[in-house]
């Protein structure tokens, strides 16, 4: 039974918009669910969040980013994703383990099967039953990104925006290495296309796997 589906992919795939579109379509179809994020999806985890992203005038270490971003996944799987759970909602959250593996094991170059271990620790052994991997080319997602910035009311580049495009190619290399290895999980989604074109590919995923 699926009860916890997880949105993967890099800056500017997608995940968002997808969420809330999946969140309606769930609703129609009479079932609850929960959308959330990581990291931000607590209280706590919104104070996390800022610490991690935003631009400051100083550098963060990779291991610290590492532990901030497991100390917003223990808060969050205790306080929302297994209450929620356990309440029969099927969980929508955008971004989990895998962006930790992506981001600090490819990206930033931390051993991977130690993360796993961090991974294992911080989630409480609460683990996704489906994952959709947005992908598209890096120089799209970052395109997006930069259009979102130019139509917010107050633009805001994140610490992970800034990096270079090299960066961004080894996460995506990541995720799909990820989505190969793990099949029965893992559903990748050309994140290309136009958003409702994701959202029909997705729903077509939900209508085999949930109802
Ligand atoms: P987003 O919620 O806007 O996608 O931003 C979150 C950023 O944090 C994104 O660039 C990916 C990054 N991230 C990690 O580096 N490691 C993690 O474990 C998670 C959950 C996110």
């Amino acid at each position: 039974m699926i009860r916890f589906v997880s949105f993967e992919g890099g800056d500017g795939t997608g995940k968002t918009t997808q969420i809330r579109a999946l969140e309606s379509y769930l609703r129609s179809r009479g079932r609850s669910s929960l959308a959330t994020r990581e990291p931000g999806g607590t209280s706590l985890g919104k104070l996390i969040r800022k610490v991690l992203l935003e631009v400051g005038d100083h550098e963060i270490a990779p291991s610290t980013e590492l532990f901030l971003y497991l100390a917003d996944r223990a808060q969050h799987v205790s306080e929302v994703i297994r209450p929620a759970i356990d309440a029969g909602k099927i969980v929508l959250c955008d971004r989990f383990t895998d962006s930790t593996l992506a981001y600090q094991g490819y990206g930033r170059g931390i051993d991977v099967a130690l993360l796993r271990l961090f991974n294992d620790v911080a989630d409480h052994g609460v683990r996704p039953d489906l994952t959709f991997l947005l992908d598209c080319p890096v120089a799209l997602g970052l395109a997006r990104t930069n259009q979102r910035q130019r139509e917010a009311a107050q633009p805001r580049e994140d610490r992970f925006e800034r990096e270079k495009i090299e960066f961004h190619e080894k996460i995506r290399a990541g995720f799909l290495a990820m989505a190969r290895a793990e099949p029965a999980r893992f559903r990748v989604i050309d994140a290309a296309q136009a958003a409702e074109d994701v959202a029909r590919d997705i729903q077509k995923i939900v209508d085999q796997e949930i109802f």
